[in-house]
């Protein structure tokens, strides 16, 4: 079947994997890329895809609602996979406005263009919003994330998540706007900015940086592969109940300084460094505000429902994660310059 789809943020971490993942899964399908290259976006995540025939990069920014329109007047799409997001957690504790702008403005755009386009056929429409657990706010020691658990946002950033479901949702409800959302725990792996605990950790031990852990380091999170959450999207695009949420989660519950303790296990060894120096350049510093304690998904729904589940196991992912930091060196130089730098030092 030909179809016309939409991807917002596809420069990003995760969205360079639904992109690289959706080109060449699915030739007839025309997959334009929308993302307006921030500080998160670099089509360097892309070379090798960029010149398949059903690639089409577009940049612009998705709370440029004249600019929206005419794309939808031009490609005419049938499904829209929207990602692009301020999606780092520390930089909304310092600029929240610029979430609110993209996550809520932005969507509800998105939506609002959708909804102009499509209201006279609805048939075959589908607007898929990728969201974060951190909707359902902070776990105790105990239980797990549902579908069906009260949304409790914390941070600038997930509320200005929770907001955009929201919207999604009103949208379904009202217009009957075909709409499916789903929400899915920490994810890791390559092409990961390294503002982020995994990629940042990985890029300090390499370069002998103390390795900043906030807290104590008992913050728990539910870490999934990124090949795993494109699958999980490719899944529930194609297969997912309209109207629905699906959470996706990998059951790979970590304290973080557990995680950081395995990576240094893991870099010791790729860096040929007796074990236990990358262990030596863990720093507990001043914990984040607002630092929410445990994130843990159920993906009981989307496994039961849609037959997917994760491929990898987590130190197998983490192997791969870092073989790939490691025999990217220029990708990470490219990134690690400029306004990294200024970030990193009003930061840490
Ligand atoms: P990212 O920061 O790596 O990428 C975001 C992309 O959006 C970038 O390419 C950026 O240029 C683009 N973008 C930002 N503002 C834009 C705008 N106004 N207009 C157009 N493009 C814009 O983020 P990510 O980690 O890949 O996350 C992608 C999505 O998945 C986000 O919606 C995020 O909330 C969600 N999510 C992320 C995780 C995670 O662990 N990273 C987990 C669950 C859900
Ligand atoms: O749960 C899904 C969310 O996961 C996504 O919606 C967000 O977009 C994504 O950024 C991620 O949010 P987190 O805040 O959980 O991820 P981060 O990598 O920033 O932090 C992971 C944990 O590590 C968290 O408990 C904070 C801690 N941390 C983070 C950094 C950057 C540190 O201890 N030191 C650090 O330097």
């Amino acid at each position: 079947m030909k179809r016309s789809i939409l991807i917002t943020g596809g420069a990003g971490f995760i969205g360079s994997h639904v992109v690289r993942l959706f080109v060449t899964k699915y030739p007839d399908y025309q997959i334009v890329n929308l993302d307006a290259l921030t500080y998160a976006g670099n089509l360097e995540n892309l070379l090798d895809v960029k010149d398949l025939p059903n690639y089409i990069f577009e940049k612009g920014d998705i709370t440029d609602e004249a600019f929206i329109d005419q794309l939808f007047g031009k490609y005419q799409f049938d499904g829209v996979i929207h990602l692009a997001a301020e999606s780092h957690v520390d930089r909304s504790i310092m600029d929240p406005l610029a979430f609110i702008k993209t996550n809520v403005l932005g969507t509800a755009v998105l939506l609002n263009i959708a909804r102009k386009y499509w209201k006279d056929n609805m048939e075959n429409k589908l607007f898929y919003h990728v969201s974060t657990d951190e909707v359902y706010g902070s776990l105790g020691e105990e239980g797990l994330f549902h579908e069906t658990t009260a949304y409790d946002p914390r941070s600038p950033y997930s509320a200005s998540k929770a907001s955009s479901d929201h919207f999604v949702m009103a949208y379904y409800h009202t217009y009957h706007l075909p709409a499916i959302i789903s929400n899915c725990s920490n994810n890791y792996g390559s092409h990961h900015f390294p503002e982020k605990l995994i990629p940042l950790a990985i890029h300090n031990i390499k370069n002998n940086k103390p390795v900043p852990v906030y807290g104590k380091g008992e913050n728990v999170r539910d870490w999934l592969y990124v090949n795993d959450h494109a699958r999980a999207i490719d899944t529930i695009f194609h297969k997912g109940r309209i109207g629905e949420t699906y959470n996706i989660g990998g059951f790979n519950e970590w304290k973080n300084i557990d995680l950081i303790q395995l990576l240094c296990r893991i870099m010791d060894k790729k860096l040929g460094r007796p074990e236990g120096t990358s262990a030596q350049l863990i720093t507990y510093v001043k914990d984040r505000a607002g630092h929410d304690l445990r994130y843990a998904i159920d993906a009981t729904k989307l496994n039961k429902e849609l037959g997917w589940e994760p491929s990898l196991q987590f130190e197998e992912g983490l192997e791969k994660t870092v073989d790939w930091y490691l025999a990217n060196e220029e990708w990470l130089q490219h990134v690690t310059s400029g306004n990294y730098q200024k970030y990193y030092q009003e930061q840490y």
